[in-house]
């Protein structure tokens, strides 16, 4: 098994990895498969926090878009991501790999209060870190919570995890012609409003100049490919 080209990374894991087939809820198979992928990247020892989004479970855009109060409907969707977390945390813990969830909102009778230099010392310990709830904030999304949090932690890279293999020019699953991306610039990735990550999250990458990879989770052994430095998914970075 080749060396892992990273020492520490931030997994952004959306919440659809988890779902069924109708693409909802939890599914404890779904949240094994997760746990195994994650379990050959932390086995090559490299240092992984993962931020989970909710998708599976509650779409705020859509309670939104149905007259609901933005804030009340961001809150559900952190809420939603403990659940997820949790999920995995068992997954994984059943899978040998010793992890801690922590939470941007406090609910400590559940998990650890996210301490940024505590996350580190779990990092450290070998242990693989869930952060839970985003960033505790209304108006933010999980991406931005991973790009965040990737930074606070001193990640090397955001790895966004999804079921394409990167970024396309169009949607690759209406469109058989959608051409990937092997590498974007940042300001690229903002002006053609590719959306898979939203602006700020992209933003604040740009700003600290920290690199973006998309990938595919699905495919046999990508995410161990990626951590070991070779070519997967896009990469999205300063040049
Ligand atoms: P070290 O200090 O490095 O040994 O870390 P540790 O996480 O093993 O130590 P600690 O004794 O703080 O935690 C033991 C267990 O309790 C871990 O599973 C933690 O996730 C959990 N834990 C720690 N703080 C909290 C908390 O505020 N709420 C909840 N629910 N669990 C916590």
């Amino acid at each position: 098994m080749g060396e892992a080209k990273y020492r520490r990374i931030l997994l952004k894991i959306g919440g659809e990895a988890l779902a069924g087939p109708q693409g909802f809820g939890i599914e404890p198979g779904r949240a094994f498969e997760v746990a195994a992928i994650v379990r050959q990247v932390a086995g090559l020892g490299v240092q992984t926090a993962i931020v989970m989004g909710a998708g599976n479970l509650w779409r705020g855009r859509e309670g939104i878009q149905s007259g609901m109060d933005r804030a009340t409907a961001d809150y559900m969707g952190m809420i939603g991501t403990v659940m997820n977390s949790l999920a995995l945390m068992d997954a994984l813990e059943r899978s040998s790999v010793i992890t801690r969830v922590m939470t941007a909102i406090e609910m400590k009778e559940i998990a650890e209060p996210y301490i940024h230099r505590r996350a580190i010392r779990h990092l450290e310990k070998g242990r693989v870190v869930i952060l839970s709830a985003g960033t505790g904030n209304p108006y933010f999304s999980t991406d931005t919570a991973a790009a965040l949090r990737a930074m606070e932690i001193g990640a090397e890279v955001v790895i966004k995890a999804t079921k394409v293999d990167g970024v396309f020019d169009a949607d690759p699953q209406k469109n058989p012609q959608a051409r990937r991306f092997d590498r974007l610039s940042y300001i690229e990735a903002l002006n053609r409003r590719l959306e898979f990550m939203d602006s700020t999250a992209i933003s604040l990458c740009m700003d600290n100049d920290l690199p973006i990879l998309v990938l595919d989770l699905w495919r046999q052994d990508n995410l161990l490919q990626a951590v070991r430095g070779e070519a997967v998914g896009t990469r999205i970075a300063s040049s």
